[in-house]
């Protein structure tokens, strides 16, 4: 008999998809800390703080009084309309009960997005840097990724020009993360506009907005731009409670938009899942209903770590950081240290850099290619006052090594 080689029964669709660099980092540092080697990760793309107590306790009620059964596939009609409230109240999205569609995380909401759009062939412009889930979400579902690239000297946001130059009849989605994972850039309301101004020039064209970090911000507050004129009708907006609320554990996300497309997304998430997790959704309405002192102050500690590892990294020489108004993440360029050698171990990338900096150096950190922007790595503030200094002292000393 001959020998069967499973790999061979593997779909293009998913062999196309490749290990997350995060992941990868993040494995390795474990792998080393259990070793007994003493390594400041920075790679985390979540809150180090727990769920806030009302919240768990609202949970821990629904589980105990009968929210153990099935769902609705779009979620429960009561949180529907705390989110429809919310997004018409603070984020001057038009968008009614109905329009809200809960999942199991902002990821599935936005594969929901993808799949109920996306026929074989539609491209999607994406603009890099970009969280790494969003080229396999999109190739999954048959789309074709358009990258637009941005680098430091525009605040890592791609001009309107660029954008321009890469929409055509056959594009169907632009993927637009404001705040930005990794950059943590945000995009002006002037820039908005200028984008949805360009998206009524283009007939098919939606856009996808994943406003997740939009909670974590210290400049200035993000706009949404389903808010702007006519905006709503082509847009869809992906949101969840993971980031603003340390929640990532408890799966629960949603999207925002008009009634064909939030029934089309529900009718994929009831394809492939179902609702949401019920009681996790109950956590979910005492967190968006009730008061929002714990969301305040973990923005203002992010506020507080964003500046000081700011101030640290710029005082770093071959690195060169800009300050992200929003987010837990910086993504300093550091291609002024590539092509330098420390004794007989040359760098040449990003890559490389990651690597060498925790196998010589203990700090973890993501390099820039897992997000499409090589030459780049990102932090994630996401740690401790001390983790951080202690993190930023390693990557000088790492630099200064390097010539
Ligand atoms: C940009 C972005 N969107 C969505 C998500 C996923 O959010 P959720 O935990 O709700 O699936 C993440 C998580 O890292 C993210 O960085």
């Amino acid at each position: 008999m001959k020998l069967f080689d499973p790999a061979s029964a593997l779909s293009a669709r998913t062999s196309a998809i490749e290990e997350a660099a995060i992941i990868a980092m993040a494995q390795k540092a474990r792998e080393l800390k259990a070793d007994g080697v003493d390594v400041v990760s920075l790679t985390i793309g979540e809150p180090d703080f727990d769920t806030p107590a009302a919240i768990r306790r609202a949970a821990t009620n629904a589980m105990n009084s009968g929210f153990t059964h099935y769902a609705p596939i779009p979620g429960y009609p009561e949180l529907r309309a705390a989110i429809a409230k919310r997004l018409n109240d603070d984020n001057a999205i038009p968008v009614g009960p109905t329009g809200v569609v809960l999942s199991n995380g902002a990821k599935q909401s936005l594969t929901n997005a993808c799949f109920a759009t996306l026929d074989g062939g539609d491209e999607v412009i994406m603009m890099a840097p970009f969280w790494a889930a969003y080229e396999g979400i999109v190739k999954m579902a048959g789309g074709v990724p358009v990258i637009v690239s941005a680098g430091a000297d525009t605040a890592f946001k791609p001009t309107i020009a660029q954008v321009a130059a890469a929409i055509n009849d056959r594009t169907k989605l632009i993927l637009l993360n404001s705040p930005s994972n990794p950059s943590g850039a945000v995009w002006t309301e002037a820039e908005l506009r200028a984008l949805a101004d360009l998206v009524h020039s283009h007939p098919r064209c939606l856009v996808l907005a994943d406003e997740i970090y939009e909670d974590i911000w210290f400049d200035v507050r993000p706009t949404s731009i389903a808010s702007l004129p006519g905006m709503f009708e082509r847009t869809i907006t992906v949101n969840g409670f993971s980031k603003a609320y340390a929640m990532t554990g408890w799966r629960v996300g949603y999207s925002a938009a008009c009634e064909p497309l939030a029934k089309a997304m529900s009718k994929v998430q009831g394809t492939f899942t179902a609702g949401g997790n019920a009681f996790a959704q109950q956590g979910a309405l005492a967190a968006i209903t009730g008061p929002r002192d714990d969301v305040e102050a973990m923005r203002k500690t992010y506020h507080h770590r964003r500046d000081l590892i700011v101030s640290l990294l710029k005082a770093i020489p071959g690195i060169r950081t800009v300050s992200p108004p929003a987010t837990f993440y910086v993504f300093p360029d550091i291609s002024g240290l590539l092509g330098k050698s420390a004794g007989n171990t040359r760098i040449e990338n990003d890559v490389e850099f990651c690597n060498w900096l925790l196998e010589n150096h203990h700090l973890a950190t993501v390099p820039g290619s897992a997000f499409a922007a090589p030459g780049c790595i990102r932090l994630s503030f996401a740690a401790g006052d001390d983790d951080i200094r202690k993190g930023i002292a390693r990557l000088a000393e790492a630099a200064q090594a390097l010539v």
